[in-house]
């Protein structure tokens, strides 16, 4: 998620669930093929299991951010064909490639080509007035015969024109029911469902469905959500650590990035969803916040914010 899903915040939900799959934000193929890839692809190892998100059409320099991608050691590679804005439809990037999905296709290919790493397509239901099941199927089954094994499927169709990014995450009504009837079509595929999914007990009932759940707003603006993640879904039964224990772990990893001279704001905003829907989880943000606008601070005062809670 563009903004929210940076390495800060990717290592801080590793320290709460060993086992879930992060995704980066999108990251365009012009960006990788042309800018500075450490300032995109830099992640810590500990956030493992990681899937690099693309955005892009031209095969060419799909293959090309594939084989980077692959060379920085992500795990999976995700190919965007859900974003609906229109600033990235002007790239041909995002929801407006279903209407295309030959171009899909021989991108999947070429990022093939170059590798070992799994790619999936993250993608919608429809677009616009193309939002049958037989259209979604016929976009499936071509990429699939692309290579493609993996699909997450954000579960309402996206309206390109006249709909802000935001409206299309809320207004199109969610259609769960065209993503079990794609697993049930092609069995063979990794079906992973998207949208409006809030809680554990949600995403257990999905995965009766389906093989996978996807949780984006949720899991952003309540991260601990997935504090009990790895024993319910993967039978783990290491101890589930508290909000105060995911703290403590993560300040060591702060204080290096400050040492690398990033702002402290760059991370603490990551941090407010800590302790959501908590008592005093108001004081909290305000304290972080205030924390974040202060300069030449160690990591060491996020303890101190943990106070105002405890
Ligand atoms: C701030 C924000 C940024 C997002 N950025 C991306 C993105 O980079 N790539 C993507 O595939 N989806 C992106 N999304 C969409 C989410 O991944 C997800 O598909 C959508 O919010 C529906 O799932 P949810 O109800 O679990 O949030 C973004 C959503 C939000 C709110």
């Amino acid at each position: 998620m563009m903004e929210c899903t940076d390495r800060h915040f990717r290592y801080l939900v590793r320290l709460i669930s060993r086992r879930i799959l992060l995704y980066t934000e999108m990251i365009t193929t012009g960006a990788l093929v042309h800018g500075d890839r450490d300032r995109f692809l830099q992640y810590h190892p500990l956030e493992q299991p990681i899937a690099i998100q693309l955005g892009g059409s031209d095969p060419a320099e799909l293959a090309e951010s594939a084989k980077i991608a692959a060379d920085y050691g992500y795990s999976e590679i995700n190919l965007n064909v859900g974003c609906p804005s229109g600033r990235v439809q002007k790239g041909r990037i995002g929801a407006c490639l279903m209407a295309d999905p030959d171009t899909v296709a021989a991108g999947v290919a070429a990022m093939r080509l170059n590798g070992s790493v799994p790619v999936s397509v993250k993608t919608r239901i429809g677009i616009d007035s193309q939002d049958s099941y037989e259209f979604l199927a016929n976009f499936v089954e071509k990429v699939r015969d692309a290579g493609c094994r993996k699909f997450v499927i954000h579960a309402r169709k996206a309206i390109l024109t006249g709909l802000s990014p935001k409206d299309n995450r809320k207004v199109p009504p969610l259609r769960y029911n065209r993503v079990f009837r794609l697993k049930q079509d092609y069995p063979e595929l990794e079906i992973v469902i998207n949208g409006g999914i809030c809680s554990l007990d949600q995403a257990e009932e999905h995965l009766s469905r389906v093989d996978g759940v996807m949780i984006g707003r949720e899991g952003y603006k309540n991260p601990y959500l997935f504090s009990e993640l790895d024993r319910r879904i993967y039978g783990d039964d290491r101890e589930v650590r508290s909000r105060a224990e995911v703290l403590s772990e993560y300040l060591p990893y702060v204080q290096q990035q400050l040492d690398q001279g990033l702002l402290l704001s760059g991370i603490t905003r990551h941090m407010l969803g800590l302790f959501h829907a908590r008592p005093r989880a108001r004081e909290w943000r305000r304290t972080l916040c205030e924390l974040g606008r202060a300069r030449h601070v160690d990591a060491g005062v996020i303890m101190r914010a943990l106070t105002v809670i405890e």
